[in-house]
């Protein structure tokens, strides 16, 4: 089976598929808004930090596991566990792991529809089709059925053609793509009116609110989240890198990248809100802050593009494409860590494997579309608030107390020959064993 395992060509692929499951929704949306509803540059300051003291490091663990390992959670935990109770916890951690990722496919999957609805109800409009466009952006069962459906089977598509001829294939197209638009937008919505209020309620922090506990839980959850944590992604994909390559080097490009990509969200969508206030969309919730949930992006910017007259038509299908794509290859490294699983551990033709595991995703998904208001945001809490921290807290446990040290040591000195006097193994391994375990519990336990 080894000889059947993918690998990234180069590090431009990597790059390009672990930014790209790194940057999604959690970056574009989840990011500004957080920033919006916790003062601003207070939050993107104490983000910062979080991200690259406690994310980061959590981020090599996962990269460094993966690699040595060249398996899946499950078969990577073990092979680093000693002990039958130790590789029985890795067990349990793996495919937790597989369980929460699978889950939390199944919402993004909503998500993500809602996306691709948006995004080709500008071209109804361009065809003269009013009923087409009202009913793509009305929030029926039956549209948002469809579109989960059409989202699950381009994520499968991508999946079953492999690692290279895949995620690397489609990362590499879109990524470049996302950066592109994601410049043109910002541009173009900071020369509007209301932009600079935007700007500068994102920019000029607030820091009466930074000693705010819920500050730090938001900022921490979300900097998990955005780098794909705690699940087995991040080790999946580094299972597919080859073994010339320096890890501490592009796991921290990687890192740059998100919270770059996160950053430079914020610039447009924050000031994009205020465009919307100078032009009378109501933009503040009832208790008075921003709109923050889904109605910011299915309700507030369509309002805001549709005041914008003809040019409205090419920013909202420039917008949508832009959340489309940046789902898109946030899917597929969600899809990638049970299809994995499957291959390796079950012996499943990858083409099969992607296929069964993204129709049971699907119906998953599906379920909660039709019993929306209960379950969406159980399922959301449960795997991100809750699942998500206690399995990047395991990770660490398992590289920094029970994997040994030297055999870490030989894994990143593979491509990075100097490593045992460079700055990252002064650092790293008193940080996962200590800083990160313990921040991770403590801010969980807020
Ligand atoms: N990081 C992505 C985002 O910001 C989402 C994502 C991809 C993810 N893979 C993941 C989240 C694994 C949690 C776990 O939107």
């Amino acid at each position: 089976m080894a000889a059947a395992r993918g690998e990234f060509t180069s590090r431009f692929g990597f790059l390009m598929a672990a930014s790209g499951s790194a940057v999604g929704l959690g970056n574009i949306w989840g990011f500004p808004t957080n920033a919006a509803s916790n003062g601003g540059a207070a939050f993107l300051f104490t983000y910062l930090i979080l991200a690259f003291a406690l994310a980061y490091p959590a981020l090599m663990a996962e990269l460094i596991i993966g690699r040595h390992a060249r398996a899946n959670a499950v078969t990577a935990l073990r092979a680093i566990s000693i002990g039958g109770k130790t590789r029985l916890a890795a067990l349990l951690v793996g495919f937790t792991g597989i369980v929460t990722v699978s889950f939390i496919l199944s919402f993004y999957a909503i998500v993500s529809g809602w996306m691709i609805a948006f995004f080709l109800e500008p071209l109804s409009r361009l065809l003269g089709m009013e009923g087409l466009s009202n009913w793509l952006t009305s929030d029926a069962v039956v549209r948002n059925s469809l579109f989960v459906v059409l989202f699950m089977m381009l994520t499968v598509y991508i999946i079953s053609a492999g690692v290279k001829e895949g995620i690397e294939k489609w990362a590499s197209r879109l990524m470049p793509s996302l950066i592109v638009i994601l410049f043109l937008l910002i541009v173009y919505v900071l020369t509007l009116p209301g932009a600079m209020d935007g700007l500068r309620a994102y920019l000029i922090p607030d820091f009466s609110l930074i000693a705010d506990p819920s500050l730090l839980v938001d900022a921490m959850g979300q900097a998990f989240f955005s780098l794909s944590l705690g699940v087995g992604t991040m080790l999946i994909y580094g299972s597919y890198i080859n073994k010339q390559e320096n890890l501490p080097t592009i796991g921290s490009m990687v890192a740059l990248l998100d919270v770059g990509i996160a950053v430079l969200a914020g610039l447009l969508i924050i000031p994009a809100m205020y465009v919307a206030l100078n032009n009378g969309v109501e933009i503040y919730d009832d208790a008075g802050g921003l709109i923050a949930g889904p109605g910011l992006i299915v309700s507030v910017l369509p309002a805001l593009f549709d005041t914008m007259g003809a040019v409205g038509v090419f920013v909202a299908f420039a917008f949508f494409a832009l959340m489309t794509i940046a789902s898109l290859t946030s899917s597929i490294s969600m899809l990638e860590v049970p299809v994995a699983y499957g291959v390796e551990h079950h012996g499943l033709e990858r083409r099969r494997a992607a296929i069964i595991i993204g129709s049971i995703i699907t119906v998953i998904a599906l379920i909660i579309v039709f019993n929306f208001d209960p379950l969406f945001d159980i399922v959301v809490t449960f795997t991100t608030e809750i699942s998500q921290p206690l399995l990047g807290f395991a990770f660490c446990i398992f590289v920094a107390w029970i994997w040994q040290r030297n055999e870490i040591l030989e894994e990143i000195k593979s491509g990075c020959p100097d490593a045992e006097s460079g700055l990252f193994w002064k650092i790293w391994p008193f940080y996962v064993k200590f800083i990160c375990p313990v921040a991770i519990l403590v801010v969980y336990f807020q």
